[in-house]
Parts: C-alpha cells; sequence; structure tokens
C-alpha cells in the first residue's frame, strides 16, 4: 500500500482531538444530529432487542433501516469547521459508545499530481483498509477530505474515464460497506457540493451544512478566545459588527479567517511587550479581507 494514500491514521479516542473538539463553536447539535441517525447503524443487535423487547418479533423494517448507508456528508464553505468537526464527530462516537476505533483520513490531494490513473486502486486500497480496522469493538472510520476531488458527478464533461471508473468503484465500496453492519463509517467533507455525484449523496444518511458563523456565533467566538481581555459587551459587538457579512460585502470572515488569521496577527504585533488590546483587534480585522466563498 503506497504510503501517500492517508493524510495520517489515528487511534481513537483521541485526546487532542478532543480537546479540540471542546473549542468549536455549534458542534453540539450537529453531533446529535448525526448520532440521531447512526445510533439505528450503529448497533443493529441492540435494535433487534428492542424489536424483540417491545414486539417479541424482529419488525420486517429493522432489515430496512440496518440497509441504509453509513454516509455522513459534511458541506459548507472554506474555514467553517467540516474537517475538524469530522474528527470531533468519530472521536465522539467512540466515547458515547465506549469503543474503540481508528481513523483514516483519504488523501485526495494525490488528484494534482497527475495520477488520475490511480484514484480507483486508492479507493479500493482505502477501503480494503477500513474492512480490516473494523471490529465488534472497534469502530472504523473514513474521511474522505476536500471529497470533491474523487466523487465528481460522472456527467461533468472534461472528466477522464479513470476518473469515471473511480467514482463507480467508490459508490460500490460504499455500498459494500454495509456488510460492516455498522462497524464502519465513513465522512466526506466537500466545499463544492453541487459537483458530488448524485448516485453518492442519494446514499448518504445525512448532509450536514456547515457556514460561516452569524452573529451570535462570532460574538461566543471572540468572547471565548478573548476571555482574559475582559472585553465589554459593546466592544464584543463591535468585533462581530466588524467581521459581519453587512460590513464586508456581504461576505462576513470564516471561523478560520478569525482564528487562524486575525487572532494571530494580532497577538504577533503585540508579542512581545504589550498586551492585545481591542484597538489593536479592530485595527487589524480591518486589514484582513475576509477569505473569498467558494461557491
Ligand atoms: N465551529 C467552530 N468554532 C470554532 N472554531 C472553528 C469552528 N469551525 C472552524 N473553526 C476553526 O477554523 C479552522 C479551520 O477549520 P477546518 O479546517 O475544519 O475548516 P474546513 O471547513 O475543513 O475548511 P476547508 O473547506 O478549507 O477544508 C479550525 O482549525 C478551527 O480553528
Ligand atoms: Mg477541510
Amino acid at each position: 500500500m503506497p504510503l501517500s494514500i492517508f493524510d495520517n491514521t489515528l487511534e481513537l479516542p483521541n485526546i487532542e482531538i478532543k480537546e479540540r473538539t471542546a473549542h468549536l463553536i455549534g458542534f453540539e447539535n450537529k453531533y446529535q444530529r448525526i448520532f440521531n441517525n447512526l445510533k439505528i447503524l450503529l448497533d443493529p443487535e441492540e435494535l433487534i432487542k428492542w424489536s424483540n423487547k417491545f414486539y417479541k418479533i424482529e419488525l420486517p423494517i429493522i432489515s430496512q433501516l440496518t440497509n441504509r448507508y453509513p454516509l455522513i456528508i459534511l458541506a459548507g464553505d472554506a474555514g467553517t469547521g467540516k474537517t475538524v468537526s469530522a474528527e470531533g464527530f468519530a472521536d465522539r462516537i467512540v466515547r458515547d459508545l465506549k469503543k474503540e476505533g481508528f481513523l483514516l483520513k483519504l488523501n485526495t490531494r494525490v488528484r494534482g499530481e497527475g495520477l488520475h490513473g490511480q484514484m480507483g486502486s486508492l479507493v479500493n486500497d482505502a477501503f480494503s483498509e477500513l474492512k480490516t480496522q473494523a471490529g465488534k469493538k472497534r469502530l472504523a472510520f473514513l474521511l474522505i477530505d476536500e471529497a470533491d476531488a474523487i466523487a465528481t458527478t460522472r456527467s461533468t464533461l472534461q472528466m477522464h474515464q479513470e476518473e469515471k471508473s473511480a467514482v463507480n468503484t467508490l459508490i460500490q465500496k460504499i455500498d459494500a460497506v454495509r456488510e460492516l453492519k455498522g462497524r464502519a463509517i465513513i465522512f466526506m467533507a466537500t466545499n463544492r457540493l453541487h459537483f458530488i455525484d448524485e448516485a453518492i449523496l442519494r446514499r448518504s444518511a445525512v448532509v450536514l451544512e456547515f457556514k460561516r458563523p452569524n452573529e451570535i456565533e462570532r460574538k461566543e467566538l471572540f468572547e471565548k478566545n478573548l476571555h482574559a481581555l475582559k472585553l465589554t459587551a459593546k466592544q464584543i459587538q463591535k468585533l462581530s459588527d466588524l467581521t459581519s457579512p453587512e460590513e464586508n460585502n456581504k461576505v462576513g470572515h470564516s471561523y478560520s479567517d478569525i482564528i487562524l488569521k486575525i487572532l494571530p496577527e494580532a497577538i504577533a504585533m503585540s508579542f512581545p511587550d504589550k498586551p492585545l488590546t481591542f484597538e489593536l483587534l479592530c485595527e487589524t480585522i480591518s486589514n484582513i479581507k475576509p477569505s473569498p466563498e467558494i461557491i
């Protein structure tokens, strides 16, 4: 197996992921939605027990339910938390079910290196690794990040034959994962949902939408991260306004614009001999434009 297929592989539960997840705004709601959808798939034996307990038979619908696909699509603009959330979901599922797990991240960047013909075999390798890792007490997660690079709709004219067959392989593999009966789950993250092949979309249990932070979320983000500065409510409001769509040609700052650009730059300008101030934060925001929206 070539080393390049996986960005990395992580054992779960993972304390670093847990700590990172704790800072994510809006994580809990999204997680509950996913968990509610997956819990039926994740524990088919418990589902049969439930049916027997209440109805003394295995309800016919149960075989239908367990035939659903363990596929979750995370869609939304750049820097809205898809990758960090996918890792967080996997870690949390393992914790909630008191199991162990394994997270494989498929590296889709190979496409950019002109390795069209290898896409199909990469998908094959990824899924066979997934199958090897999945066990009764061990959940295996596959994160196909930037999935539009691999799952692009086959109706695109410019698509190479090899790429089309990679999408077909991917669909077959998603179908085959059902045989693992809840021991393997696939996440696909994309900022171009409309490029994703219809057959893949149709198979997803949930399409979860990720957006840039709204006013309440921006305020929470600044409050949480700048807690020690003891800013007033009015100052927090101002920081939120400065990063809003209204102040920025309709597209506000993304989570990563704020966390990975604005705050580090403001800190860099204060460190090492000055404290971080509200004025400096405002100045920094006005110098950093929101990243362009991906449509
Ligand atoms: N909900 C959130 N709350 C707080 N911080 C967040 C949130 N979402 C994202 N971030 C911050 O933004 C950074 C970028 O997030 P991430 O890489 O997951 O975005 P993405 O949606 O995968 O972007 P891309 O489409 O470019 O891959 C994270 O490291 C984190 O610091
Ligand atoms: Mg990402």
